[in-house]
């Protein structure tokens, strides 16, 4: 049974698609953990009890520098046998030391179709701004691996979406939730929790 710890800040809807598909039998012989939040009004720990997930609030501001931050989420997920943590859309950068264990363990979804408009800077509605400022006809989700690079891992699935002429942030941001990030990031989990993902250096190969 492969242990998934999720980090999240905001409203959780990436972690109700996982949860969904583990409840649904898509992703095989997983099992939602804990979710650990920096934020602690964050609607993801709503999502989370009433799953009977357990959670945590770790916030940036309780310690003196980001390792020691870093340290306390990865003693948590450690504590608790966590095989796989899954960033769904967790807003805070992880540094180098939060990977020594967790190398090829970390996975995120980003809203965009990665290397475009992604790094520093780029989350959330901010990332469906830029690619409607510069008049994209197509935009989409990536999951990867995370390394301390931000949105710069091995990729692992993406997806591309339609922009529409009248769309506005709001509208885009949901269009690709709902047609790219809640099925890649699922679907990525499922491939891991088979065992069919391999890192090649920064290619992720998938068996069938
Ligand atoms: C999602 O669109 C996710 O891809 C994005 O934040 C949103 C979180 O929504 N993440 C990033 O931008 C990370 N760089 P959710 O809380 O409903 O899953």
């Amino acid at each position: 049974m492969l242990r998934i710890g999720v980090l999240v800040s905001g409203g959780g809807t990436n972690l109700q698609a996982i949860l969904d598909a583990i409840e649904s039998g898509s992703i095989p012989n997983a099992s939602v953990e804990l979710v650990i939040s920096n934020k602690k009004n964050a609607f993801a720990l709503t999502r989370a009890a009433e799953s009977g997930v357990s959670t945590m609030v770790i916030g940036r501001k309780g310690y003196e520098n980001g390792t020691a931050f870093d340290n306390a989420l990865s003693d948590a997920l450690r504590s608790a046998d966590i095989d796989l943590v899954l960033l769904a859309g967790f807003m805070a950068i992880l540094g180098p030391d939060f990977f020594t264990h967790f190398k090829n363990r970390v996975m995120n979804v980003h809203p965009a179709l990665i290397p475009a408009f992604s790094g520093p800077g780029f989350y959330g509605l901010k990332v469906h701004e830029a690619v409607l400022a510069t008049g994209c006809k197509v935009t989409g989700a990536s999951v990867h691996f995370v390394t301390p690079e931000v949105d710069a891992g091995p990729l692992i699935l993406q997806k591309a979406v339609e922009v529409h002429q009248d769309d506005d942030a709001e509208t885009l941001q949901k269009r690709v939730m709902e047609e790219a990030e809640w099925k890649i990031y699922p679907q990525a989990v499922s491939l891991f929790a088979q065992g069919l993902l391999s890192v090649q250096g920064h290619h992720v190969k998938i068996s069938q």
